[in-house]
């Protein structure tokens, strides 16, 4: 790493130096995109104190303890929408009472106008933006909805149509920009008709499987994001940042 990256991480790194102690005690939560990254980094966060319910895709999750008793692994490709049998299961069994939705894929190579792969971005779109309205379509069509009280999309700054100052990335700007709007769509109407809250976040630079270079680490992002989770102010609607700042949508 050149000097000028390391001192760009450590300006970086310094915007996170509070050590935030929220805990989040005695839920039943379900993560997506549980087995690596940002997602596995809250799983080793959450474990100790909470019922976890982690969906993973082809990867399964490396806690040191697999065997916890807090833990229930289900794997499932969150693209095949038409086949989340084994998530059904688990609602039906389960009353959760916060998602964290961590599940994604950044896409394709070819994401310019002039070689975008139409087949990949269809998949893409599945996974980073519609899945989430799957679990919840089965988790309403199981009357499972009332026990739901806050849901978290992790999103992106690329999916700001407001902050797009450079072009390109057609495939993950287009699913983001689509989860934000489902994201929105979603704290208006099942604020109204459950209570359940609906926040947007993005997570940052986060050095995890999909941003090798990023700066900050999974374990960090995760205590941000507990941290959010529990705060006083419900946050239902707002898209944030990390440091709770709105940003534009
Ligand atoms: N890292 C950053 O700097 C950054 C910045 C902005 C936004 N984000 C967002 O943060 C979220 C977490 O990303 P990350 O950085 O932690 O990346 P990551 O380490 O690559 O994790 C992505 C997770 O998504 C899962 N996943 C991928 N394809 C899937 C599929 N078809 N079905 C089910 N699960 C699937 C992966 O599971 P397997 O490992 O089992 O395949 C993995 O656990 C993503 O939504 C990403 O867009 C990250």
């Amino acid at each position: 790493m050149g000097l000028k990256t390391l001192l760009k991480k450590k300006i970086y790194n310094f915007k996170f130096f509070k050590k935030k102690n929220s805990e989040i005690k005695n839920k039943t939560i379900l993560i997506t995109g549980a087995s690596s990254g940002i997602g596995l980094g809250l799983c080793k966060k959450l474990i100790q104190n909470n019922k976890i319910i982690a969906i993973c895709n082809k990867n399964s999750i490396n806690l040191h303890d697999k065997e916890n008793s807090n833990l229930i692994s289900i794997n499932c490709d969150l693209t095949d929408i038409n086949n989340y049998q084994n998530i059904e299961k688990v609602i039906l069994d389960n009353k959760i009472e916060l998602i964290i939705n961590c599940a994604g894929q950044f896409g394709s190579n070819n994401q310019l106008i002039n070689n975008i792969d139409f087949d990949n971005l269809i998949e893409i779109l599945k996974l980073n933006s519609l899945s989430i309205l799957k679990i919840l379509q089965l988790i309403s069509q199981n009357d499972k909805m009332k026990y739901l009280k806050k849901i978290i999309n992790l999103t992106s700054r690329a999916g700001s149509i407001e902050l797009n100052d450079k072009g390109n990335l057609y495939i993950y700007r287009t699913s983001k920009s689509t989860l934000n709007s489902i994201s929105k769509n979603l704290s208006i109407d099942l604020k109204r008709n459950f209570g359940t809250s609906t926040i947007t976040i993005d997570p940052g630079n986060v050095k995890t499987g999909m941003n090798q270079k990023g700066f900050l680490s999974p374990e960090k992002c995760a205590e941000y994001l507990i941290d959010i989770i529990c705060d006083n102010k419900d946050h239902n609607g707002a898209f944030i940042n990390l440091l709770k700042k709105n940003l534009p949508w």
